[in-house]
């Protein structure tokens, strides 16, 4: 190692988190890259036997096979630590790996959860129709209604998991007041933080045990591809890093070097989001043709104190319902509409939009869908930098095409 970086380790702790966030993550290589290597190979040689043997019975810390470690994707695990506040922090292939991979590595068939209903579509198929057939008791709570969380978890319970904001409702949860709760029923609590990212919103900090992502999502930014991540103390993320070597829920080298990327320019971007999200809310807000616009930064969302105390600002999604609309005029206005990709990711430079009922959502019953708040002359859109009056324009098409 060089002696610049040597220096520059020595005063890492005193560095802002903007800073951590570009300058933390590998160490240079001898070869003295500027960028951080990626590490494409599917396994590490040893120089000898005994070497060898301690990587892999006594975890001595050198790589050994690329399902178990790789430089790349534990430089990606030690930014994003760094970020969240974390004492250590696994990778996944996709975030739904990640949600799997909390669940299978802390839960076992008798155990019983509490789940928000404002979970993304997939994370509550996941519970409902596979974890339920392993034998895991699960119940179902509003996301906002403490007192329904606090009677939930007066019966014995191993893990609570929620989403804040909700998605595509933008509902928030308490993550303060939850967390107490769980801590007095000695019961894991677990946030999805993916909408969030740590640049708005430290859930650790507050109360939850460990913090899962879609890396997916922003912390790639520009909608390239698939991972995930889980983030906490040793003592818990330690049984989820077993799992993932067993599973093969293994994040790859080339997408954990383009999440350290993404990680990079995370905290500009999300300032950048929210901005861009607040405009279109509030032009939303003033069309007659909108029944209702949900966006965590507006003055008028009905949780707005808690927002204040838990959130930076409201970030990228928004949702909003037709007036009289029905799922042909959702369709009406998404068809319209051609700036905006019509695609279910989020988290992109590039705008997306979708009618969470059919897309998102699509694959759960009318009966949860309801339940989550999810109604046919629903519409999100995922703001992303393009200018707003480009966007305004977009939703202007959409809103035209209803009203004919
Ligand atoms: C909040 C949230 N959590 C988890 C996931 C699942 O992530 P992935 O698509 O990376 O598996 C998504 C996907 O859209 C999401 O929106």
């Amino acid at each position: 190692m060089m002696d610049r970086d040597k220096r520059l380790k020595s005063i890492v702790s005193n560095l802002s988190g903007e800073t951590k966030a570009i300058r933390i993550g590998l160490d240079r290589t001898p070869e003295r890259e500027h960028s951080e290597p990626i590490f494409t190979t599917s396994s590490f040689v040893f120089p000898d036997a005994l070497t060898m043997a301690d990587a892999f019975i006594n975890n001595s810390g050198l790589s050994s096979y690329g399902r178990v470690d790789n430089p790349t994707v534990d430089g990606f695990c030690k930014r994003l630590a760094v970020m969240e506040r974390a004492e250590a922090s696994e990778a996944t292939s996709s975030g739904m790996g990640a949600i799997l991979s909390t669940l299978m590595a802390h839960c076992q068939a008798g155990d019983r959860i509490v789940v928000s209903t404002g979970v993304f579509g997939a994370t509550l198929k996941l519970v409902k129709d596979f974890f339920i057939k392993y034998g895991l008791e699960v119940e179902l709570v509003p996301p906002t209604d403490i007192s329904a969380w606090e009677r939930a978890l007066s019966r014995p319970t191993k893990l609570a998991y929620c989403e804040t904001p909700s998605n595509p409702t933008i509902e928030i949860v308490d993550i303060e007041a939850l967390g107490a709760i769980c801590r007095a029923h000695h019961c894991l609590f677990v946030v999805d933080n993916c909408f969030m990212t740590p640049v708005l919103q430290k859930p650790l900090l507050m109360g939850a045990d460990l913090v899962i992502h879609s890396a997916t999502k922003y912390l790639d930014g520009q909608g390239r591809v698939l991972g995930g991540a889980v983030l906490g103390s040793v003592d818990l993320v330690e049984p989820v890093t077993s799992f993932i070597r067993s599973g093969g829920v293994t994040m790859s080298a080339f997408n954990a070097w383009i999440f350290l990327k993404g990680l990079e320019t995370l905290d500009i971007r999300m300032k950048a989001h929210s901005e861009n999200a607040l405009q279109l809310a509030t032009w939303l807000l003033q069309q007659p043709q909108i029944e209702r616009v949900n966006y965590a930064g507006l003055t008028s969302h009905p949780q707005k104190q808690l927002i204040d105390r838990q959130m930076k600002s409201g970030g990228g999604v928004l949702s909003f319902t037709l007036k009289d609309g029905k799922r042909e005029d959702a369709w009406k206005f998404l068809n319209a509409t051609c700036l905006m990709s019509l695609t279910a990711n989020l988290g992109d430079v590039k705008t997306t939009i979708c009618h969470p009922a059919t897309s998102t959502h699509g694959r759960l019953d009318g009966a949860d869908r309801q339940l989550m708040g999810i109604s046919e002359n629903m519409i999100r859109i995922a703001v992303g930098l393009e200018s707003v009056d480009d966007l305004i324009a977009d939703c202007e098409r959409g809103l035209v095409a209803i009203a004919q």
